[in-house]
């Protein structure tokens, strides 16, 4: 009889480093163009946030990625072959991994979000629905440091990394990135989700939706920041903006005062121009070729992938 495993296991290996975040944010604000990281879009709300924007008809992302998951699950397993561990990189609610498991049949599932308290409800649920599958939470964040616990990875690892989170990079941080994902998937490899470029007619109203989910989503960063430093941003003070920046392949998020105005927190402040922007994010888009390029660069041998009928998105699997 095969092993059952009910119970998930969890490890928190990173902790959050408040001074840190403190001063990497004012660094941000203060600098000539003021910038923040996308990470900081993040807090509960900003979750949720995120999770309606994927239900929106603008934001093709997300169902296209479903969609060739659903299409060519049969195709991507054959081409993958045994899965000793699937290391899921950003897992939150595990539903896209979880729909590839009856394909993949992973003996492991290793599910890695910044925080081990955002995975508990999602992997209780996932080992009970899956008990041959051992099931671990690993809270780390990925985007600084790769190395996992090794004792934790059993078998072949393939790596997964979907969604499209690798366009946050710039192509230069996304080869470094690869690169390490390369060393660790040693044997195995990575299957990965990329958003592709296409018109701005199309990637504009993505990022700048009718119903203003995703000027929420920007401007909820400012509450964020009020609670992160102490600062005190009115978010009615600001207007968001997305644009493509053809030249770089990339939408731009933006947050550009409506009018003069002084932001305050303990130990300084700043001071806006009417329509100076602070930079919240860029969300990077590739061609095929250029993301195939980009897996060559990063060590990985030889890659294959699938689209919809489109050609609006790509899932990539390159073996390590
Ligand atoms: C989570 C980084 C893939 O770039 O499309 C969605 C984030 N920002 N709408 C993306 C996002 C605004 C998203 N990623």
């Amino acid at each position: 009889m095969p092993a059952t495993h009910a119970e998930p296991r969890f490890v928190q290996c990173h902790h959050e480093d408040p001074q840190a975040s403190r001063a990497e944010l004012l660094r941000g604000l203060t600098a000539p163009t003021a910038v923040t990281s996308p990470k900081f879009l993040y807090d509960r709300l900003g979750s949720k946030l995120f999770d309606a924007i994927t239900e929106l008809d603008e934001y093709y992302p997300t169902r296209t990625e479903a969609a060739i998951f659903r299409d060519h699950a049969v195709q991507m397993a054959a081409a993958i072959g045994p899965v000793g561990s699937l290391i899921d990189l950003g897992a939150g609610n595990c539903a896209k991994a979880s729909s590839l498991f009856g394909a993949l049949q992973p003996a492991r599932y290793l599910a890695v979000d910044i925080s081990v308290d955002f995975l508990r409800e999602a992997l209780d649920r996932v080992a009970r629905e899956f008990p041959q599958i051992e099931v671990v939470g690993i809270g780390q964040d990925f985007s600084s440091s790769l190395a996992l616990p090794p004792e934790l990875v059993s078998g072949r690892p393939v790596f997964f990394y979907p969604g499209s989170s690798i366009g946050n990079f710039t192509p230069q941080q996304a080869l470094q990135f690869l690169g390490g994902l390369h060393q660790q998937a040693s044997g195995g490899g990575l299957l990965i989700g990329v958003d592709l470029v296409k018109a701005a007619s199309v990637l504009e109203p993505a990022y700048d939706d009718a119903l203003g989910v995703t000027a929420a989503f920007n401007l909820n960063l400012l509450l964020h920041l009020n609670r992160l430093i102490g600062s005190d941003f009115e978010p009615r003070q600001w207007r968001h903006i997305a644009c493509y920046n053809a030249e770089q392949s990339r939408i731009e998020m933006h947050l550009e005062a409506r009018r003069e105005l002084v932001v305050r927190w303990p130990g300084g402040s700043r001071r806006f121009d009417a329509g100076e922007r602070i930079h919240t994010e860029n969300s990077y888009k590739y061609s095929i070729d250029g993301f195939a390029t980009l897996l060559a660069d990063a060590g990985f041998a030889k890659s294959s992938h699938w689209t919809d009928e489109d050609g609006q998105f790509a899932v990539f699997w390159a073996a390590a």
